[in-house]
């Protein structure tokens, strides 16, 4: 167990901007930091971050949390592992106790950072000249493959495995990093005779490897498996590097080859991450997302590159990211262009590549025949099914008018088509909880001033909140007057640490309100906000006696319409 001081703490001392700022770029606007949110898909920055209240939230998901649970979400830790992490980070010591043990992911780090040394050494010894060969013979220089930290795997079984054992790296963490393979006949070093690339996570440790054989043998490629530390469909290799150049540039370029990303680098492109062969996924998205908004796709012009490129389509509108497809020319990847054409002709390339939905729509175009009905029929409903999925309405009309145009139709005639109703995911995306009207208005107010104002909480305060009619402001409201009983202080992010999401999402909509008006006198408007919500009570339950009264002596009609009536909302709009 983690003393309750010590996580009080990590939560107190522990600058939230900087922790979540290592994921997401933040910028400052007034009080608060604001980027896009890390947690949902979204165009224009909804995630707030608090550095007073040390708690962030999103306006647009209601994801909300302080600096241990956002670190718990998106390390997928659990609670005393992130509190201890940041401790570390921040010098806070915590007394180590039998029950908290570390990191175990820390072991796994621990033998992979070994590796990547080991196998570093290797390329750069004398017994690395072959390799070292073949990665000039490539075309490449020391610089590049120091930027990278480009290694080399020797040819004996058991190399690695020797220089882990003398650097005292526990086999068994070795095995979880897939670094070793245990075998009938013992374990053996899984990377041999290869060119190494590490493969590092967007703070640029370790994680993973991939091997290039030096010759003919298979495969050409062999990658470490998933691990603890490694998932491959959320990881880019190169992110690490091209991190500050995507910020800078505003796009990211992705291709496929561990080579193509060298060659691009090589030649100044440096916004360049690579997928490693395997297809880009929506975690994919959402690990670049809050980076940029577009993206470029490398591909060779061969039919399967032209199917990789448009399988990609569907993910890019679901996470609203503009993607552009680069078209290299028939079976040469980005490497080999590079040679062929140099930097100029890579950057005409770039420079002139379409919208992934143009040219989505241009072979779709090529596939049917559009001269017949059936061919016509065929790409109307595959054009609309894409067309459905562009959320912006403005781009949804440029590429509507395309559709119009193949057709011969007139764009009108599209956009009718298009007000149909929207399939799943393409609707709006939900707003927060607290949009309160009516009665919730003076719930919400209650809740506000004793959040801000402890020290006029009362005993009519308690009893209004035990007639609130909003489930999730009671619960709150009963909390947060729990505390106030007992003298205790309502503390941000102590509070959001406590709650589940959806009443912790809640709190944090309310906490983050602007501050209009009700701050002038916080002591009239809770007066008034207590009379209302107390005469409601009484209103309540006198109706109810009424009905009830009624209902005995056999006037059912007359108490049936008062129910209907009452239940309607007499505490609707506002008008208790
Ligand atoms: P390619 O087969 O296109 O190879 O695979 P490449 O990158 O052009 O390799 P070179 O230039 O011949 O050295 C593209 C990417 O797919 C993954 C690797 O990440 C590779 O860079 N791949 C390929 C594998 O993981 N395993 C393989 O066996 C082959
Ligand atoms: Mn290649």
């Amino acid at each position: 167990m983690i003393p309750k001081e010590k996580i009080e703490e990590v939560r107190d001392r522990v600058s939230i901007v900087q922790v979540i700022s290592e994921y997401v770029p933040l910028t400052k606007r007034g009080q608060n930091h604001t980027g896009l949110c890390p947690f949902h898909s979204e165009k224009t920055p909804s995630f707030t971050v608090s550095e007073e209240k040390k708690i962030y939230y999103c306006f647009g998901c209601n994801a909300t949390g302080n600096a241990i649970t956002f670190v718990m979400k998106k390390e997928g830790l659990e609670f005393p592992e992130a509190v201890r992490s940041l401790a570390r980070r921040w010098g806070i010591d915590i007394p180590e106790s039998v029950k908290a043990g570390p990191d175990p992911r820390e072991a796994v780090f621990h033998a992979l950072k070994a590796a990547a040394e080991f196998f570093y050494k290797e390329l750069r010894a004398q017994s690395g000249a072959a390799a070292r060969a073949y990665f000039k013979g490539r075309g490449f220089d020391e610089e590049i493959a120091n930027r990278f930290n480009v290694g080399f795997a020797p040819g004996k079984w058991d190399g690695l495995t020797a220089y882990l054992k003398k650097k005292g790296v526990p086999t068994e963490a070795a095995l979880d990093a897939g670094l070793i393979i245990k075998g009938e006949k013992g374990i053996y070093d899984r990377f041999r005779n290869r060119i190494i690339f590490p493969i590092t996570d967007i703070k640029g440790r370790v994680i993973g490897f991939g091997g290039r054989a030096l010759d003919n043998s298979m495969p050409k490629y062999l990658n470490s498996p998933e691990s603890a530390v490694f998932k491959k469909g959320e990881t880019f290799y190169g992110f690490f590097q091209a991190k500050q150049p995507i910020m800078k540039e505003g796009f990211a370029v992705i291709v496929e080859g561990y080579f193509d990303l060298l060659a691009l680098h090589k030649h100044g492109f440096t916004n360049i991450i690579a997928t490693m062969g395997t297809a880009l996924t929506p975690q994919h998205l959402r690990v670049l997302k809050p980076f940029c908004g577009s993206i470029y796709s490398l591909f060779d012009s061969d039919q399967a590159g032209k199917n990789a490129a448009i399988r990609g389509l569907s993910l890019f509108l679901a996470e609203e990211m503009a993607c552009r497809a680069v078209l290299l020319p028939q079976g040469k990847d980005p490497d080999e262009f590079l040679r062929l054409s140099g930097p100029d002709g890579m950057k005409k390339a770039i420079e002139s590549a379409e919208p992934l939905m143009e040219f989505f729509l241009k072979e779709l175009e090529n596939k049917v025949k559009l001269s017949s009905p059936e061919g016509k029929k065929k790409y109307f409903d595959t054009a609309m099914e894409y067309l459905l999925k562009v959320r912006n309405v403005a781009e949804r009309g440029h590429y509507a008018s395309i559709v119009a145009a193949a057709l011969g139709m007139s764009p009108g005639a599209i956009y009718e088509a298009l007000k149909m109703p929207l399939g799943e995911g393409a609707g709006p995306v939900k707003t927060g909880v607290l949009e309160a009207k009516g009665s919730n208005l003076m719930e919400l107010t209650i809740l506000r001033v004793i959040l801000k104002h402890p020290e006029l909480f009362s005993d009519k305060i308690k009893t209004a909140i035990e007639v609130f009619i909003d489930p999730v402001f009671r619960k709150i409201g009963l909390l947060l007057a729990g505390n106030c009983e007992k003298g205790l202080k309502n503390d941000p992010a102590a509070l959001l640490g406590e709650l589940k999401d959806e009443d912790a999402g809640a709190i944090a909509a309310l906490l983050f309100r602007e501050d209009d008006g009700f701050v002038e006198d916080p002591g009239k408007m809770l007066e008034d906000s207590l009379k209302r919500v107390l005469n409601r009570g009484r209103i309540k339950e006198t109706t109810q006696e009424m009905i009830r009264m009624l209902e005995e002596t056999g006037r059912d009609e007359v108490a049936s319409l008062i129910k209907k009536r009452f239940e309607a909302g007499p505490a609707g709009k506002g008008k208790v």
